[in-house]
Formats: C-alpha cells, structure tokens, sequence
C-alpha cells in the first residue's frame, strides 16, 4: 500500500464526523419541522445503543466508497453531505440489529460495547422500541426535506438499505440462524447465512457510498464485489473471534457462539481453513478494487484489512 497515505489521520477525521452527526441526529429533535418532541425515554434508549461505542466501520465505508468513486470524476467533493446521511443510516440499521440480537429471544447477551445491552439497561419493551425506532430514523436521515440531497438520490439509497435490512438481507440472516441452532449447515448453507445476516448491509454501505457520487459501470461493479467479499470476511471473522478473543477486548460476550450452539465457520471449517478462508476474501475483495478503474481506493484497501486483521 501506498505509505503517502495515513490511513490513522483519515479515519480519526471521518470518525470524529459521524460521531457528530450521530449525537445531533439521535436527539429528541431529529428534525427541526417536527410537530413534537419524542419521548425523551424512548430517545435514551436510542442513544444508549448508537453513541459512545462501536467501530463505525459500516459508515467508514460508505465514506471511503464515496471518496473513492468521487476521486476519479470532476470534483472530489461530490456527493459528501448524502454520504454523511447514508454513512449514519446504516450505522442506526446497525445498532438496532445489535439491540434486537441482544434480546432474551434472540442471542441472549447481557454485554455490547463494553456496556449492559439495552434490554439489560431499559427492560425489553424499550429495547424492542428503540430498535424499531433507529430503524425509522435510518430511512429519516434518508429523506431530508431540504433539497440537499436529490431525489433520485434519496430513492436509491432507501432502495439499497431496504433490502440489505429485510428478509432478503438482514432481518432474513438473523432468522436462518436462528433456525441453524442446533443444526450442521453445509458449507454453502453457512454462507449464504453469513452473506445475508453481515454481508448484505457491509455490501450496501458500499454500494450507497457509490451512489452519493454516481458511480457506474465498472466502478460500481467492483465495488459489489468488494463490498460482497469484506461483508463475508467480516463474519468470519466474527465467528474467529467469538472463540480466540475474550470478552473485555470484546465488548460483548465471548464464546457465545458454541454457549448458544450456534453453527459458524469454526464449528464447521475448524480455525485455520476460517483464518485462511478471511485471508482470501480479502486478496478477493482487494482484486475488485484493483479492477475498478478508480484513481484512489487507499481507504477502501486499509479497510479491508482492517476488517480481516481486526482483533475487536
Ligand atoms: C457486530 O458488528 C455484529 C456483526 C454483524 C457480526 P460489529 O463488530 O461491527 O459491531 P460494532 O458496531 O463495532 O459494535
Ligand atoms: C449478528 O451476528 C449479526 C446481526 C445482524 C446483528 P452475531 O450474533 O454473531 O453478532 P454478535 O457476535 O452478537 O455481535
Ligand atoms: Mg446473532
Ligand atoms: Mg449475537
Ligand atoms: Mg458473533
């Protein structure tokens, strides 16, 4: 990799964004036209699950994408304010995934973040709520009423997470799996698992990346490929460190996976062929960039290590 770019100066820069945008738009007030306030409990709630924690790493990549398809055309700049809007979309599809994950009917787990989990802090009502609620504001943030984002643009973006989020992507992952407990899926049944539950939103992080700057043909689709094959690396990895890290690094409980009896690529590949198996979606996922035609892809390759070489 090119050693010009500092990565570490990039993504402290972008992270420090998000984590504005975040706390302004998870507030009682999200949007200034509002009738009414919403109820400030239920709001807590919200931002318990979204801000002080998290790696971002979904809004990282809506950015990276963004400046990444930008950097070949006109103007560098182009499309940055819906990036910063899709960037914390996905972020809120994100944390309301964790919080219903979390829940007694689904994983069961008391720690995220390095915190209690939301239905540990607020009771399971206000969590179901509160996940319910960021996934409204998700598609909020989307939409804005103020022509900074057109609409073609806006329709494209709510196109893309929809269907990442749904039964064809998230919401549909989370059910296989919990319909795999107990069971020994075949190698392609697990993946398919893991690209719909993880991939499908880490995929659509960097496809609404590319939209906000337009992208086409073959830059858009090399970075479907790109996105396809970090958004698997991504869960086995996942599935690595349920067992080789502990909780604390963590953030949330650790050997959860076998605790739950839940099939993952250790359980069904061992640990060195899932090492291997991350290693080379990640030569994949930087092969896609290579052949994408754009001019600087630096952040999107430091990216995909990071989320192959990751120990949290
Ligand atoms: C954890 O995601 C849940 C999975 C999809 C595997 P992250 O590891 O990105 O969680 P945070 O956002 O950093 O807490
Ligand atoms: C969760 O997968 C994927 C989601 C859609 C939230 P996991 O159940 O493995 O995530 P962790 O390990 O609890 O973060
Ligand atoms: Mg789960
Ligand atoms: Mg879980
Ligand atoms: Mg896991």
């Amino acid at each position: 990799m090119d050693v010009s770019f500092d990565f570490q100066r990039w993504m402290a820069q972008r992270l420090d964004t998000v984590e504005r945008a975040l706390a302004q738009w998870v507030s009682v007030r999200s949007d200034a036209s509002a009738d009414h306030d919403a109820p400030a409990a239920l709001v807590e709630a919200m931002r318990y699950a979204v801000l002080d924690g998290g790696k971002r790493l979904r809004p990282l990549l809506v950015l990276a994408a963004c400046e990444a398809v930008a950097s070949s055309g006109a103007d560098a700049q182009a499309g940055q304010a819906a990036a910063l809007r899709a960037a914390c979309a996905v972020e809120l599809i994100h944390a309301y995934s964790l919080v219903h994950d979390d829940m007694p009917c689904m994983d069961n787990d008391v720690l995220r973040r390095g915190k209690p989990t939301v239905h540990v802090r607020f009771g399971e009502a206000s969590a179901l709520l509160a996940g319910d609620a960021l996934q409204a504001l998700a598609f909020e943030l989307l939409t804005p009423v103020d022509g900074s984002v057109p609409a073609a643009v806006q329709a494209r973006l709510c196109a893309v997470l929809a269907r990442a989020s749904g039964c064809a992507g998230m919401a549909g992952g989370q059910a296989i799996d919990l319909a795999s407990v107990g069971e020994q899926l075949s190698e392609q049944q697990l993946r398919t698992m893991h690209q719909l539950k993880t991939g499908a939103l880490l995929q659509a992080s960097v496809l609404m990346g590319a939209e906000c700057a337009a992208a086409t043909g073959v830059a858009m689709q090399a970075l479907k490929a790109y996105g396809a094959a970090i958004g698997l690396a991504f869960q086995v990895v996942d599935d690595i460190l349920d067992v080789t890290a502990d909780s604390a690094t963590l953030g949330k409980t650790a050997g959860k996976d076998a605790d739950n009896d839940k099939p993952t690529y250790v359980s069904i590949m061992g640990l060195e062929r899932s090492r291997a198996y991350a290693q080379s979606l990640l030569e994949q996922s930087l092969q896609a960039l290579a052949d994408s035609g754009l001019a600087d892809t630096r952040s999107l390759q430091a990216l995909a290590h990071m989320v192959v070489g990751r120990s949290s």
